[in-house]
């Protein structure tokens, strides 16, 4: 990997400090506020956005206020950084005084060798930043992505929920609580921070052996970008980085350009409509999961995707990132085909919608075509029954073995429609078309679920690998079929 010459200058705010640097295309926001600032309580442990150690507080502005979201550092280009408020674990404390969340952490004894206990502490002061009382749940929802090796974590769950009862009661002593002092200067800061984020460089389309990061703020400057380049061999499109920081951070391949699409609004929007949602590539997950429209029309969609990864990858990656990187388990492309979505592609030539059944090809490989990028996604609005199941080895931050989705139509008693998706049996994921035939028009019963399970398992022909064998893969379609039904006929009795 040659070293890039090509710079970036960025501004962003890093505790109570204005920061103005310069960053190459490589450098990640860990690198850069670790190693180059100092912040050296920002630890770095897998670099794969699996442990949390590298927990950052990344604030936007949104409505002239500060939102802060935890952020795996590790994951991040440094050139995100720009014009957004970063808090460290350095920028809690004021002087001797420790904030709320690092007391009540040392009260509960929540912390032995302390490597994880930064990362914890930033995620839960994004927590309690949203949430004055969160309750178990959201507790442990918001450390999902904090791996911790000594404390077992329940001296964690104690701290954080007392954190709760005191801000409850309001009886804290700490004037220091949560959002540290300089937080509405910042603020100010920021809203009056007359430039914008300029990133792309005119300069910067150069030729080989050159890496360069671009950030196109419209379509008509994306597809300049891509344009530019034209052999796809030449950049990789990032959206959330949450899959294509993973790859260059393990196999040191960086890119020969990257073109950040993060920041074009065109792409950033959810539009409820009557009969379907469209959702922007640009959305994040947690965009997504919190949005009243999806919650009330599309609640599946919701949990499906809070069993992607952890908050801090649902904080940074897309939906469209799930599709595009052609997984043949990702978790949504199995809820979004069950769903029966299509999506957009966008090329200078204008769009083409092609349903999501149609796009993938072959392992890893998709219908996407020189010069397109997946626009938006569509999801009809229908009714009937949903049901998402996932079965990895742990409850949260894994991908998944298997992965399946059933949505199921009933009409006097009968199935009249049925779609049976899954993950981890294919080089795609992919409709079981054998259920089909079986179940409709039908009353489902014991008998037929066992015959929807035995014509689903025989049309598979998975492959062993380190996350199950075959056999094992083929007992758990039988067990989701299994528990898609049973859970269909429990809410119809
Ligand atoms: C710790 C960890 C846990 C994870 N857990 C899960 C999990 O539980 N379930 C799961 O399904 N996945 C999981 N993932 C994978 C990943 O988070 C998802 O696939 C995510 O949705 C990818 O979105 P992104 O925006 O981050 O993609 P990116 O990394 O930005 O891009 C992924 C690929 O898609 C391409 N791409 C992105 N956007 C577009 C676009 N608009 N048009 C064309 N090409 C595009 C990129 O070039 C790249 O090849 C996990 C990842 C990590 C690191
Ligand atoms: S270093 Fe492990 S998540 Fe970033
Ligand atoms: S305190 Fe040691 S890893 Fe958490």
């Amino acid at each position: 990997m040659k070293a890039s010459n090509l710079t970036t200058s960025i501004s962003f705010f890093l505790n109570a400090q204005h920061i103005k640097v310069a960053v190459s295309p490589e450098t990640t926001a860990l690198g850069l506020i670790r190693n180059e600032l100092g912040k050296r309580g920002t630890k770095e442990s897998c670099s794969e956005g699996d442990c949390g150690a590298c927990t950052i507080a990344a604030g936007e502005l949104s409505d002239g206020k500060l939102n802060y979201r935890a952020i795996n550092s590790c994951l991040w280009p440094a050139i995100r950084l720009h014009g957004k408020h970063i808090i460290t674990i350095e920028g809690l404390s004021q002087g001797e005084e420790l904030n709320l969340i690092q007391e009540q952490m040392l009260e509960h004894h929540a912390t032995q060798c302390g490597y994880c206990t930064p990362g914890i502490i930033m995620s839960l002061f994004c927590l309690f930043t949203r949430k004055q009382s969160p309750n178990k749940q959201d507790i442990v929802q918001a450390l999902e992505g904090n791996l911790c090796r000594c404390t077992g974590y329940q001296p964690i769950l104690s701290a954080a929920q007392s954190i709760t009862e005191l801000l409850i009661g309001k009886k804290h002593t700490n004037a220091n609580h949560i959002l540290p002092g300089y937080v509405s200067e910042i603020e100010s800061k920021l809203v009056s921070h007359s430039e914008p984020i300029k990133v792309i460089e005119t300069n910067a389309f150069q030729g080989r052996d050159i890496h360069g990061y671009y950030v196109p703020r419209t379509l008509e400057e994306l597809h300049t970008c891509m344009d530019k380049f034209g052999d796809p061999e030449r950049y990789r499109i990032v959206s959330g980085g949450t899959d294509l920081m993973v790859d260059i951070n393990i196999n040191r391949n960086f890119p020969e350009n990257i073109i950040d699409i993060s920041e074009i609004d065109d792409l950033s929007a959810i539009r409820i409509k009557q009969d379907s949602i469209s959702i922007g590539s640009g959305v994040t997950l947690t965009s997504i999961i919190e949005h009243p429209g999806i919650r009330e029309k599309l609640p599946i969609l919701r949990e499906t995707l809070l069993l992607v990864g952890s908050e801090q990858i649902r904080n940074m990656a897309t939906l469209a990132g799930n599709i595009a990187n052609a997984s043949p388990i990702a978790d949504g492309v199995v809820a979004l085909l069950g769903l029966d979505a299509d999506v957009t592609l966008l090329s200078k030539n204008g769009r083409r919608n092609v349903k999501l059944s149609d796009f993938f090809i072959d392992y890893k490989q998709t219908d996407l075509q020189t010069g397109e990028i997946l626009g938006e996604i569509h999801i009809p609005i229908q009714e009937g029954f949903f049901n998402f199941e996932k079965s990895s080895k742990r409850q949260a931050v894994d991908i998944a073995t298997v992965n399946s989705f059933c949505y199921l139509k009933e009409d006097s008693g009968l199935i009249s429609d049925c779609r049976f998706v899954f993950g981890g049996m294919d080089k795609t994921v992919r409709l079981a078309e054998s259920c089909r035939p079986v179940v409709q028009g039908k009353k489902l019963d014991d008998r037929l679920i066992l015959k929807c399970a035995e014509a689903a398992v025989k049309e598979f022909e998975p492959i062993s690998d380190v996350r199950g064998s075959a056999d094992y893969r083929r007992q758990l379609v039988e067990n989701h079929i299994v528990k898609h039904l049973h859970k269909f006929l429990s809410i119809n009795e």
